[in-house]
């Protein structure tokens, strides 16, 4: 896995295809991020975009709409040069997506602007839909011709998360697409890979020398990961209400954590190397008993509260939420990895919706000294060395270790030394999605999800699924918008005799 772009081969003539063009996830990221890869010369001139949905546009229409979301969604200030290329480039095409009749009249618009812009056949197809329609869409695109591939061109096809609500959904979804595509045709997306310091993970633990041989359960006493949103459910509560924070952020955005985190160094930075040795790591991962998951596994939901000084309401009086809804938005779990490197050492997970700061962070906490040598501290006192991988919003690196406090006597106080991303290499505009789609367009599948990891992945969350179908969730809500979760979430890690760390960003308003 390269970091820059620019080293891999670049400017792959193609057509992306969205599905769902006229949602959301177009207008903030897609559109934004072509630009950006436009932008960055990362863009063939033989490119074009069809953007296929229900509503009626025409082409023109499109092009309008979008160029008024990037006054929104573009990360930068629009260069009005980059987007008349890119708008240019821009098709729409209306339909529906359960219809044969749209596939037909899709593979003429295919041909045509192939011919128009040169594409040499190569197509990717873009499912940012409804997850119901993954499977029918891949079904007819196949039934049609449009997945076929042959020497002379690539078809590939992306899709969006939720990859199924569970383990059996999930292995359904993979066997109907697998009937049509290819494994190396499938790019599933997890958009917390698209991010710097997620990638960096790797590149921080094998790209430095000093690092590895101290990261196992020999030096490590705990992993804490904190993925906090101050963001409620926002217009989402149809989707959240079928989903949860487990589904939502567990399964796919933690583990992707967890496994770049723990799993053992790739013999290569070649798609299937990495994954499987990611792979690896969610078949480690202990399978609790209902048991071991009620102790292991606190959920929790928002009452109203404060946020920044401003009241916000409790999960259950959001829109489109049920008044009695017992849906969790936050969860804090112990995961265990049955390997040599990780025995005994616990993965501690939380996320949440409208928790205290918006904070996702990676720590690394070591084991205190053996024995002090220090008369005035005892070793308890001592604070362990902690190693903390900011993934947002402040995207960088600290390592606290204690330092003597100046004075006649021996005092330890911790200090932290900070590496900031900005500071160093500046701000560089990115959705996110750059990354992504350009390594789709290139061909490289690292960063994507394959079969098996998405059903480990589910497999890891079955067992808490199981016990919450027969345990009655606990008194929701249980608490309140503004805070750090329910008080079982301490406790999780109190019985451990360990604390949840403070994040950076309530570490930096303590320091202000
Ligand atoms: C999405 C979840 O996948 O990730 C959302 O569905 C969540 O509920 C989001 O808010 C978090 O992503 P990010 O990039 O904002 O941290």
């Amino acid at each position: 896995m390269e970091n820059d772009l620019r080293s891999m081969p670049t400017n792959t003539p193609c057509i992306m295809v969205i599905f769902g063009a006229a949602g959301d996830l177009t207008k903030r990221k897609l559109i934004p991020a072509l630009y950006n890869l436009k932008k960055g010369d990362l863009l063939s001139d033989n490119f074009a975009v069809i953007g296929v949905a229900r509503a009626e546009l025409n082409d023109e229409e499109f092009r309008r709409r979008l160029r008024d979301d990037m006054k929104h969604f573009a990360t930068d200030k629009v260069d009005e040069k980059v987007w008349k290329w890119l708008e240019e480039r821009l098709y729409y095409f209306s339909g529906n997506f359960t219809d044969d009749q749209t596939f037909t009249r899709l593979r003429e618009l295919l041909e045509k602007t192939d011919q128009e812009r040169q594409a040499e056949g190569n197509y990717f197809f873009y499912l940012a839909t409804a997850p119901e329609y993954f499977a029918p869409v891949v079904e007819k695109l196949g039934a049609i011709g449009l997945t076929r591939e042959e020497d002379s061109h690539w078809r590939r096809v992306v899709i969006e998360k939720p990859f199924g609500r569970n383990l059996e959904s999930a292995k359904k979804l993979n066997q109907e697409i697998k009937q049509v595509l290819n494994e190396d045709q499938i790019y599933r997306i997890d958009h917390y890979l698209g991010k710097e310091t997620v990638q960096n993970i790797l590149v921080f633990r094998f790209g430095n020398g000093i690092f590895e041989p101290i990261w196992n359960r020999r030096y490590i006493e705990c992993v804490q990961i904190t993925a906090a949103e101050k963001v409620g459910v926002e217009q989402r509560g149809g989707y959240y209400e079928g989903a949860g924070a487990l589904r939502d952020m567990v399964p796919n955005h933690l583990l992707q954590l967890v496994t770049l985190t723990a799993m053992e160094p790739p013999i290569s930075f070649d798609a299937d190397a990495v994954r499987d040795e990611q792979a690896k790591i969610l078949h480690a991962i202990q399978h609790p008993s209902p048991e071991e998951a009620a102790e292991r596994v606190v959920r929790g939901q928002y009452d109203a509260g404060e946020i920044e000084g401003e009241k916000v309401p409790g999960y259950r009086s959001e829109p489109n939420v049920a008044s009695d809804s017992t849906v969790e938005t936050f969860v804090a779990l112990k995961l265990l990895i049955d390997n040599w490197r990780w025995a005994d050492v616990p993965f501690y997970l939380r996320t949440g919706k409208r928790l205290a700061a918006r904070d996702t962070e990676i720590a690394i906490q070591f084991k205190r000294a053996p024995f002090m040598l220090f008369r005035n501290t005892p070793v308890e006192r001592l604070s362990s060395n902690r190693l903390v991988l900011h993934i947002q919003p402040d995207e960088g690196i600290s390592l606290r270790f204690g330092a003597k406090v100046p004075g006649p006597t021996v005092s330890i106080g911790a200090v932290d030394m900070d590496f900031d991303y900005e500071d160093y290499f500046g701000d560089t505009p990115s959705t996110g999605y750059e990354r992504l789609l350009h390594d789709c367009m290139v061909g490289d599948a690292t960063l994507f999800q394959r079969a098996d990891q998405v059903e480990a992945g589910w497999s890891v969350v079955a067992p808490i699924q199981e016990a919450w179908k027969t345990a009655p969730p606990p008194d929701f809500p249980n608490y309140q918008a503004g805070s750090w979760g329910p008080k079982e979430a301490d406790e999780l890690l109190r019985r451990d005799g360990a604390e949840w760390e403070e994040t950076q960003d309530v570490r930096q308003n303590r320091l202000r």
